[in-house]
């Protein structure tokens, strides 16, 4: 990695302040019809809260070792927009359970204490590297939703939908950031690559733990279970299509692709029926 090459690659980038109102789209499978694909993307959500401000904390831990002032300004907007998915689906994270019955507290405990552990047993370094891992897993997500390649939200409410595609825009926006920042800040490329292992284990095993409890709370057999790992794993197998995306960051010269980026981004036509937004407050201020 050579920190003078290290330079945004995906324009500058701006936190958005959309308003959804999915107060009955979240009441229910609002996913197809699924209780699987909605507990999987509600779990996931589940996550963001408190994944997203260990983000946060880890680049701004950083930010010092940052010279370029392209990249200083890719770490601000880095910022914001991670602030603004907190909040949003701290909101969406409300909603659903108290829609759904659900015990907000007992579900978001283990990511909370994911997030805990690892701020008392890891360098900042290591946070780091853990946040450009996930980042990395964020943003083959993000694309698979994007390119509905796998039909991820196939059928969904279109309401939940663009929520879930203006994550995945700015996901895709910021994903080389902490990258970048990794980069300048003397990272080693081998702890990134043993990192993204522990940490895809991590996701997995709480998502599908938060899924389990969400699906047995609404009288779910363990054959939905099931269903829903052949539906990851099998066919049409979400995330056993982005195995080879995922294995390239385990190569020795990754560095986060940026080819069709631009596109995927200009592909999403937020839907004013579905999403209002604010405008932002940096460009309100100016004269
Ligand atoms: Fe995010
Ligand atoms: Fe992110």
């Amino acid at each position: 990695m050579s920190a003078a090459t290290r330079m945004p690659r995906n324009g500058p980038i701006r936190p958005r302040h959309p308003t959804f109102d999915l107060e009955e789209a979240l009441a229910g499978d609002w996913n197809g019809g699924s209780a699987f694909r909605t507990a999987f993307f509600n779990a996931m959500s589940l996550s963001f809260p408190s994944g997203e401000r260990f983000f946060i904390d880890a680049v701004r831990e950083h930010e010092e070792e940052v010279r370029n002032p392209v990249l200083r300004g890719a770490v601000r907007g880095f910022i914001g927009q991670e602030a603004v998915h907190r909040r949003v689906h701290a909101a969406y994270n409300e909603t659903f359970c108290r829609r759904r019955g659900y015990d907000l507290d007992e579900l978001e405990a283990p990511f909370l204490e994911g997030v805990r552990w690892s701020e008392e047993n890891l360098s900042p370094l290591a946070r780091l590297a853990a946040t450009v891992a996930l980042e990395h897993l964020t943003a083959i997500l993000a694309a698979a939703l994007l390119d509905g390649r796998a039909g991820s939200l196939a059928g969904a409410d279109p309401r939940v939908a663009e929520l879930w595609r203006w994550h995945a825009v700015e996901e895709t926006e910021h994903k080389s950031v902490a990258f970048d920042v990794y980069a300048v800040s003397g990272g080693c490329p081998k702890r990134l690559r043993q990192t993204l292992k522990y940490t895809t284990f991590n996701f997995l095993r709480d998502n599908f733990r938060a899924v389990r409890t969400m699906l047995r709370h609404d009288g779910h057999g363990p054959e939905v279970f099931a269903g829903g790992m052949w539906y990851l794993f099998g066919w049409p197998g979400i995330l056993r299509r982005l195995i080879p995306e995922w294995t390239t960051f385990l190569r020795r010269d990754f560095e986060p692709p940026n080819e069709g980026d631009a596109a995927l981004v200009a592909g999403w036509h937020p839907d004013p029926a579905m999403v209002s937004f604010a405008p932002d407050p940096a460009r309100r201020s100016r004269p």
